[in-house]
């Protein structure tokens, strides 16, 4: 051992004593923000309208990730884009009650990094036939670190807002396969990354809710909201909220399948909100009022298993009807308790309804009134913790509430403190 290295050694020995007297409420939950070019992040937002043929998101950057405002009467209520969610995190961290300027008391390291906007020009620009070489600089900038090194990356997180899926190309595959080989390259293997869906079998990645557009920041605000929501009218059986057009003579599948059985019946049995062409992206008024209204929201996969929508939905009171497990059961166990399921959702699996033709609002009219309301209670009691607060939040809201980021920070520290101890690599 240097002397260099042992002067971190010290401090942290003397921090741990001045704090031996009273239990230091951050014992084992201290961060340490690794500082990072503005090239990984911040110049990035700049950035926001080089790539037309994503969509130019300079409105969206607002409000430090949240958007613009829907309306200038409301203080919750944002045009929040959900890929956004790198920049939002990243300030909600500096607000994080433990964070440490030394790397040697933190149980993990975050690292600011805009993993997804840093994607865009692999996915959809000039880069696209290198996208193997997305991450690399960042990969050698942090070779020469020694936080980084002395746990071989186990400490570190951070966030990457697209399904995981986009950045697991293999390294050995075709110039013009999808994705990036982010999650691939040997440098960022031992890391623990956020995304808003996660693969099969995870072991980088975990998955947490995608952002909304509802980001109270008093709890009075909260409240209100969840009275609106618990006193709403539900004359609507089932809403599909989505793309309502689909070709001709494309295959059969579950998307198709609900369209078809929605225009069989009438609107208080099945209603659509129509986000084709994009139309709902920055416009919540358009999904959230008739997500009120309805008992059940179909939550069907898509081009991803995974949709934004079933955050909306809940938010909105609405009872989530999944396909697959892989819609969320098996991502987001961190904010949504697998076992509570049954509790708050209905799974109907697609094959049936593709292939056995069942009649999905059969199935939600068999459900009694009393079953209905306990799950939409349910369902009401866990929008604090899947909704990302407000970045000014007032202290009572962040005293009494664990949002999504608490969660997904507490998430964090287990998963890395549980894989240092099984490495044994602290
Ligand atoms: C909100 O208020 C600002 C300034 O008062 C005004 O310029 C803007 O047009 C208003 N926006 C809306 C959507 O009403
Ligand atoms: C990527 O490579 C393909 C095939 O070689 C080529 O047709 C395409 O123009 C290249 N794209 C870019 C953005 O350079
Ligand atoms: C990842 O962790 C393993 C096990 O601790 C270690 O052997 C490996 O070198 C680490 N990878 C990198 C790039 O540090
Ligand atoms: C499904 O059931 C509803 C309610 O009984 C009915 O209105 C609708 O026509 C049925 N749809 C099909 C495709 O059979």
């Amino acid at each position: 051992m240097t002397a260099a290295s042992l002067i971190p050694f010290f401090s942290l020995i003397a921090i741990s004593l001045l704090r031996a007297g009273g239990a230091d409420p951050c014992s084992g939950r201290y961060i340490f923000i690794q500082h990072l070019p503005p090239r990984f992040n911040r110049d990035l937002l700049a950035d926001c309208a080089a790539y037309p043929v994503w969509q130019d998101f300079c409105p969206y950057k607002a409000n430090l990730g949240l958007g613009p405002k829907t309306h200038n009467g409301t203080s919750s209520w944002f045009r929040t884009d959900p890929y956004l969610l790198e920049p939002l995190f990243h300030a909600r961290m500096y607000q994080y009650p433990c964070l440490t300027p030394d790397p040697d008391l933190a149980s993990a390291v975050f690292l600011p990094y805009y993993a997804s906007l840093h994607s865009l020009p692999f996915l959809f620009g000039p880069d696209q036939n290198y996208s193997i070489a997305h991450g690399l600089d960042l990969a050698r900038l942090l070779s020469d670190s020694s936080v980084y090194r002395r746990r071989h990356g186990h400490d570190y997180f951070f966030v990457a807002s697209r399904t995981a899926l986009d950045f697991s190309r293999p390294l050995d595959s075709r110039p013009d396969a999808w994705g990036t080989s982010l999650l691939e390259l040997p440098a960022f293997f031992n890391f623990t990354v956020l995304v808003t869906e996660s693969r099969a079998w995870p072991w980088q990645e975990h998955a947490v809710p995608y952002p909304t557009s509802f980001h109270p920041s008093t709890l009075s605000h909260l409240h209100t909201w969840l009275r609106r929501v618990r006193r709403s009218p539900r004359p609507t059986l089932m809403l599909f909220a989505g793309g309502a057009t689909m070709s001709p003579n494309g295959p059969p599948n579950i998307h198709r399948s609900i369209l078809s059985q929605c225009a069989s019946t009438d609107e208080s049995i099945c209603s659509i909100a129509d986000c084709s062409r994009s139309a709902c992206d920055h416009d919540p008024g358009r999904y959230m009022r008739p997500m009120l209204r309805a008992r059940f929201c179909l939550q069907p996969p898509s081009d991803t298993p995974t949709r934004r929508s079933t955050f909306d939905g809940m938010i909105a009171g609405c009872i989530p009807v999944f396909f697959e497990d892989r819609s969320a059961k098996s991502q987001y166990d961190w904010h949504m308790r697998p076992e509570e399921y049954r509790e708050f959702s209905v799974f109907i699996a697609k094959d049936e309804v593709v292939w056995g033709g069942l009649n999905i609002s059969r199935v939600l009219m068999g459900i009694g009134d009393e079953e209905v309301r306990r799950m939409r209670e349910k369902v009401i009691e866990m929008i604090p913790s899947i909704i990302y607060r407000g970045h000014r939040s007032s202290k009572s809201l962040r005293e009494e509430v664990k949002d999504a980021f608490d969660l997904a920070v507490e998430g964090v520290i287990r998963k890395i403190k549980h894989r240092i101890s099984n490495l044994g690599v602290d």
